[in-house]
């Protein structure tokens, strides 16, 4: 780390989301790269997540003794030094060959939590086996073989996972036409099965041992419904958490039906085109929650002052998506490091320059017009 007056920077190492991108893009095939940097449809969302920060203003405090900022989050019982984790990205041997062992690595070196996709290059052992004790959730597509579903929670839970993330907002792919154009789908080409084949329990759902085949047959699942939301809160004393809830509606559902978090997140403006900016929905959604869950946010983040805002809008923790890719694809586990390294130091000076020296006032200071 480089030092520049009191800030510290990953030296040699793209600053910018911009350069991040374009250095990605470099190094990653094009059917790979327009596979992570593209968004649905026309890509209004993608744009839109992005642009709807500016609408917030940071209004600062001033004289408020920030020299030691504590921006330290406390979820589930646990204390995470820093308010910034990883989303769950699948089938990342797409950036890297080590793909999520060397994201996950990054993570526990911050001690944050790595939110490991079932759709992983990796398996939940694996990744386990890698990190130890660091905090780490699963993130859970349902499957159609509801016992399949069910029995990678278990392996997460006995591999020491803390929470169980169901991405609610991916009953069927997206409008994806970059992926479209270049014909590219890294679950067809296997990049996503190391969950699926080292799981006894799917491997025996199959006719003809085609691994690939019975993840299509699987993931895709439109019949999902608060029913099923209720059958795996029964197989798990891990919290769950909604990934992709953006109506106030669906959140006050969740608190009723006894879900333990949400994620505010439009999957990156890679599902509904058209959809509001994760943005816009976080506050309406906070509102409506009054503090009875956490609530987190991803879908747009690309600076510290970014994090600021979700954090004044009343997001409990922000979750860094493409941000760390980029950083996965130029350098591995270092790379993942040097993103999160800037993440973290943009944000804590964006935050004792707002005059936050602790997360815990945030609420108080009123900080957004
Ligand atoms: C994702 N995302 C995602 N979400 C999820 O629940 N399971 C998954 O397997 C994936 N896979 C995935 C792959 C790629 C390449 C991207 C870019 C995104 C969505 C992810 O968790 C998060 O919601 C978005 O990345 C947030 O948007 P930004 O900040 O990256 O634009």
């Amino acid at each position: 780390m480089a030092k520049v007056e009191n800030i510290s920077f990953a030296e040699n190492f793209p600053i910018s989301f911009k350069e991040l991108e374009e250095e990605a893009e470099k190094v990653m095939g094009a059917g790979g790269f327009g596979y992570v940097q593209s968004g649905a449809g026309g890509e209004e969302t993608l744009k839109k997540n992005i642009e709807s920060f500016a609408k917030y203003s940071i209004v600062p405090r001033m004289l408020r003794d920030v020299s030691v900022p504590d921006i330290s989050v406390n979820l589930f019982g646990k204390t995470y030094p820093y308010p910034v984790f990883l989303a769950p990205i699948g089938m990342q041997r797409l950036e890297h060959s080590e793909g999520e062992l060397a994201s996950a690595r990054a993570a526990a070196s911050f001690g944050i939590p790595f939110i490991q996709s079932t759709v992983s290059s990796y398996s939940i052992e694996e990744i386990a086996n890698a990190t130890g004790t660091s905090p780490k959730w699963f993130q859970l597509y349902w499957s159609n073989y509801e016992d399949a579903a069910f029995s990678m929670v278990r392996r997460a839970e006995e591999s020491g996972y803390e929470a169980i993330v169901l991405t609610v907002d991916t009953v069927m792919m997206g409008w994806r036409e970059a992926d479209l154009r270049n014909n590219f789908s890294p679950l067809k080409l296997g990049y996503g099965k190391a969950n699926y084949e080292s799981d006894p329990v799917f491997m025996a759902t199959l006719h003809d041992g085609d691994v690939v085949q019975g993840i299509l047959d699987n993931i895709h699942h439109p019949t999902l419904s608060w029913e099923h939301i209720a059958r795996l809160k029964e197989k798990t004393n891990l919290p769950i958490l909604l990934k992709g809830i953006l109506h106030p509606e669906d959140a006050r559902l969740a608190v009723e039906k006894g879900i333990d978090g949400i994620i505010v997140s439009n999957h990156g403006g890679r599902q509904l085109d058209g959809v509001i900016a994760a943005i816009d929905a976080l506050g309406p959604v906070v509102k409506e929650v009054k503090g009875r869950i956490p609530v987190l946010f991803d879908s747009g983040i690309r600076r510290g002052s970014d994090v600021v805002k979700a954090l004044a809008l009343g997001a409990d923790a922000v979750c860094l998506g493409r941000p760390y890719v980029y950083g996965l694809a130029i350098g591995g586990q270092n790379g993942v490091e040097k993103v999160l390294a800037n993440f973290i130091e943009e944000t804590k000076v964006s935050l004792s320059l707002a005059g936050v020296g602790s997360l815990k006032e945030m609420a108080s200071l009123k900080l957004l017009r």
